[in-house]
């Protein structure tokens, strides 16, 4: 144990934080919603690999508030592996820490196999997920972190094409396209090891995309997952889009809407990201077991992704009416419309100005004319 450090603590956690080594703060809320996730989806007969630990301190989580039976850490940084090795001392806990390279271990002959794998490096996840694939058995659960949301969110196309082998789109949709190309690149690479996958769970929160999901070993499964991939077209000049499922589907090059050509990205996950099932489960067996005590954040997090209808992507409000020339509106405002005349809604967590609709874009333009004819 490092003298004269502050000892942090975190959940049922302590721990000190060596001076090169990783530890955010603000993370605190991503890593309650995954202790939360391996304590309902686990048992005590779980195994988990913190591939990324830095600290330790979502595997010393795992082992005190999911009470799993083994976490194996690991950190290509010595200094890392060397501040876990104490910091689970400090807790009383005796656990593998290996100084080593997810590649490394993976391939190598100790790997085993775990029913948890949280991947949580610098940037992003893509060189790791056929890595992790190795270890992975069928109901397997990946929970995966990407901070290189601007290559997902198309700040940097090329990156994103040449790395998750899609176009990302670069505007409202950014966020959830991100998470879906990421969601597209995970199925794929799965799919090649003949698992299809079930994502449970998907965050887009500060500067991180997190994604939860169970892989599932077969054939049939992994090409119904394939074909949950598919590709979105927009129309830069009245914010519609369209979506098609397929590696090859037959899309309009012109704007149902306004005739305009349109931009076409892809390809991306189109299935469904969040199960809500699951994320109501979730929340309500922390109501019950208080398994995060200080849960605030969590609650409304997953509240939110709860409460999201389960569409493609949203339409920005103060896109679309300053596009036409409109005086802002609220997006509250549309919303009580839109559910006046029968339309399915709710708010996103991608934009806070953004609605989720199985309107179409004349729909929403009828509703603004009439709101602002009213004016
Ligand atoms: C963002 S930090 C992890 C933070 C930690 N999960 C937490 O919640 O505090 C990323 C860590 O991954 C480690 N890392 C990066 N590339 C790696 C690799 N290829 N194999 C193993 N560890 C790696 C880094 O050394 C760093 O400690």
């Amino acid at each position: 144990m490092e003298k004269n450090k502050i000892i942090i603590k975190e959940g049922l956690a302590k721990i000190q934080v060596s001076d090169d080594v990783f530890y955010n703060n603000k993370m605190k809320n991503l890593r309650d919603i995954s202790v939360l996730f391996v304590k309902f989806f686990g048992d005590a007969q779980a195994t988990v690999l913190d591939s990324t630990c830095a600290t330790g301190i979502r595997g010393i989580r795992y082992l005190k508030e999911a009470g799993v039976k083994n976490v194996v850490f690991l950190d290509i940084n010595k200094s890392a592996a060397e501040n876990t090795r104490n910091n689970l001392k400090l807790n009383k806990i005796k656990n593998k820490v290996k100084n080593i390279s997810i590649q490394e271990f993976c391939a190598g002959p100790e790997r085993g196999i775990f029913n948890f794998i949280d991947l949580d490096p610098f940037g992003s996840p893509q060189p790791h997920i056929n890595d992790i694939m190795r270890v992975a058995q069928d109901g397997s659960y990946l929970m995966i972190t990407a901070t290189d949301t601007a290559v997902l969110c198309g700040a940097h196309a090329n990156a994103c094409i040449k790395s998750y082998g899609a176009e990302p789109i670069h505007n409202e949709l950014c966020k959830e396209s991100g998470i879906r190309i990421l969601l597209g690149y995970i199925a794929r690479v799965t799919a090649s090891f003949n698992f299809g996958v079930e994502p449970i769970l998907s965050i887009s929160d500060m500067h991180y995309m997190r994604v939860f999901l169970r892989v599932v070993h077969g054939a049939q499964k992994a090409v119904s997952s394939m074909k949950e991939l598919g590709f979105v077209s927009f129309c830069n000049n009245c914010r519609s889009f369209e979506y098609a499922k397929g590696l090859a589907p037959i899309l309009n090059n012109k704007c149902n809407f306004c005739k305009k050509n349109l931009k076409f990205f892809g390809p991306m996950y189109l299935g469904s990201i969040n199960d809500k099932n699951s994320i109501d489960k979730l929340m309500l067996y922390n109501a019950n077991n208080r398994i995060i005590t200080e849960s605030d954040n969590m609650d409304k997090l997953l509240l939110k992704i709860s409460n999201e209808l389960d569409e493609l992507f949203f339409y920005s409000i103060p896109k679309i009416t300053k596009s036409i020339g409109y005086v802002s509106v609220s997006p509250e405002e549309i919303i009580k419309k839109l559910q006046t005349y029968g339309f399915k809604t709710s708010k996103t967590q991608f934009d806070k100005d953004g609605i989720k609709t199985n309107a179409k874009i004349t729909e929403i333009k009828k509703i603004l004319d009439d709101i602002i004819n009213a004016k």
